[in-house]
This record gives structure tokens, sequence and C-alpha cells, in this order.
């Protein structure tokens, strides 16, 4: 069976053939395996999936790969921190069995240019898909492909990403990986704000700002709890309050939990989703109302 080289380090691999035949020694002795994919620049939230996923399986493996495939801006990409040391200590103290950190002809050999690309259209156009094109077909295809080298039992991804967790679902279902998926919901910050590695683009005054993305959410959800219906009212309400607040908003909008389509005023499970730009970060929130569905897909 694998045992790390270095016990009390977390061990790592950059390449698909390493890998493979770790997990595989896995499989032989029986044991269920989970993966986390992240992009790295680790916070506590990911240590949180870490953990769920840790509960799940008895090995975890966990992905930090900046997918080029999914900016849709060379600046926004070049710009995202890369944090690898740190993020291995991080994995280390949280007792991850490998770290597969592949680098880019890795995971595209023919170069981005020259890649298959998996796409789940219905899902990839609207929300963000709509002011990122591109996004989500670039998400679709890095995690189909981490599926395939990893070949998970199961894989953890959180709920602040929750139309990527949608795509992902349906991507699931659709082509048939044998992965189940949890979706884990969105750690916060003590004010409200939800973790994400692109809080590190806010400036101390833009930070202290933040947690009205997360306030005004919530204000929407307490009114459709209520019985509000008028969900074209709520969403201007929220554009203004996020204009109110410095924030330069992309969209808030009512949308029914799971394939994330307009709701009519019957639905009952819904999902309040914002994205909005404050100073260099753009910033993504949404808040549950109703029972949580993830389905259906
Ligand atoms: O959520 C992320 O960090 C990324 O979109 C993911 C799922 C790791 C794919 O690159």
């Amino acid at each position: 069976m694998f045992r790390p080289p270095n016990p009390g380090a977390v061990h790592k691999v950059g390449d698909i053939a390493a890998l493979r035949e770790i997990v595989r020694s896995w499989r032989a002795a029986g044991e269920r395996v989970g993966l986390v994919p992240t992009m790295g620049n680790l916070h506590a939230g990911h240590l949180g999936l870490v953990r769920r996923a840790k509960a799940l399986a008895p090995r975890v493996v966990v992905s930090i790969f900046v997918n080029p495939t999914q900016f849709d801006r060379r600046d926004d990409l070049a710009a995202y921190p890369r944090t690898l040391e740190h993020d291995t200590d991080l994995l280390m103290e949280a007792d991850v069995d490998l770290l597969f950190a592949p680098n880019e002809s890795e995971i595209y050999p023919s170069g981005t240019e020259n890649a298959a690309f998996v796409d789940v259209p219905s899902l990839s156009g609207i929300l963000c898909g709509a002011s990122r094109p591109g996004h989500f077909r670039g998400v679709a295809t890095v995690v189909s492909k981490l599926f395939n080298m990893v070949q998970p039992d199961l894989a953890v991804f959180g709920e602040k990403d929750c139309q990527q967790l949608a795509v992902i679902r349906r991507l699931v279902h659709g082509l048939d990986f044998p992965v189940q998926v949890f979706g884990v919901p969105t750690f916060r910050e003590g004010d409200g704000l939800a973790m994400s590695s692109r809080n590190r683009y806010l400036t101390p005054q833009e930070r202290s700002r933040a947690p009205a993305l997360y306030g005004m959410l919530k204000r929407i959800s307490e009114a459709l709890r209520e019985g509000e219906r008028d969900y074209a009212a709520l969403e201007g309400d929220g554009i203004h309050e996020l204009r109110e607040s410095g924030f330069d908003p992309d969209y808030v909008s009512i949308r029914r939990q799971g394939d994330l389509r307009q709701p009519s005023t019957d639905d009952k499970e819904l999902v309040v989703l914002a994205a909005a730009r404050l100073g260099a970060a753009r910033l993504i929130d949404n808040v549950i109302v109703g029972v949580e569905r993830s389905f259906p897909v």
C-alpha cells in the first residue's frame, strides 16, 4: 500500500501517472477516495471542504490548479494569487493524504487552444456566465479532467459558488460520472462576508463595506420567507442597496434552486444570488430560501 515517503509532510505529485498509481493502491485496499478541487490560495473555507471530505472518505486528494480556461480576462489570470508553499503547509496541518498540483502542460498537453472542452450550455450563459463568457465551460472542462485523472468516489465543492455547483451537478448527471457531489454551506467571516480568495483584493476601506453584500441578500431572503413575490422589485431594491454601499453590481437575481431558472410565484425553494464589483474584487454570494435542494439537475 502507498505510504508517503516523508510521514508528517503532505505528499505532493504533479503528474497524472504518479497520482493514478497512488489512488490505485488505495482502491486495492478498499478505501474510498474524496477529491477537493481548488485553485489554491487556501483559506479557512477550503479547509472546511477538506474536513467534510475527510468525514466522507478515508482518503482525500486536494488538487491545486489555477485553470486558465475559466478566466475570461488575462489580467485576472495573471493576478490570481499563487501561494503553493503556504497552501502545502495548510494541507499538511489538515492531514490531507495527497496534493495534486499539476502544471499547465499536464492538464492541457496540446495547449489550451487545442483542448477538448466540456460544456453545460443550459447553465453556462446565465448570471455569472453572462458577464464571464467561457468561464463555466472552463470549469466544466477542468472538473471533468480532474474527475478522470483522480477517479474519486466523491467530490466536495463550496455552495458559495452556487452556479458552479449547479453546473457540476448537471455535468456529473449528464455525462454519467460515477462521482457523488457534495455541496458545503458557505464559510463566512465574523461580519458575514463569504470567505473567498478574492477578498484579499479589497482595501481596508472596501473590506469594511463588503459585508453589505450578504446583508442585502439576507434582507431579500427574509422578504421572500415572509411571502413577498414581486421578484423584480426585490432585485431592483438589491441593486440600489449595493450601489449605495459603493458596489458596482453585476446582478441580483432570485432563482429556483437546482436549475437556476426564473421562479414562478408558486416556487418555494429559491436562491438569491448576487455578483458585484468592489474595487478590484468581483464578489459573489447567495442565500438559500426554503428547503435546500440540489435537484432537479
Ligand atoms: O472553485 C474553484 O476553485 C474552481 O472553479 C475549481 C472548481 C477548482 C475549478 O477550477
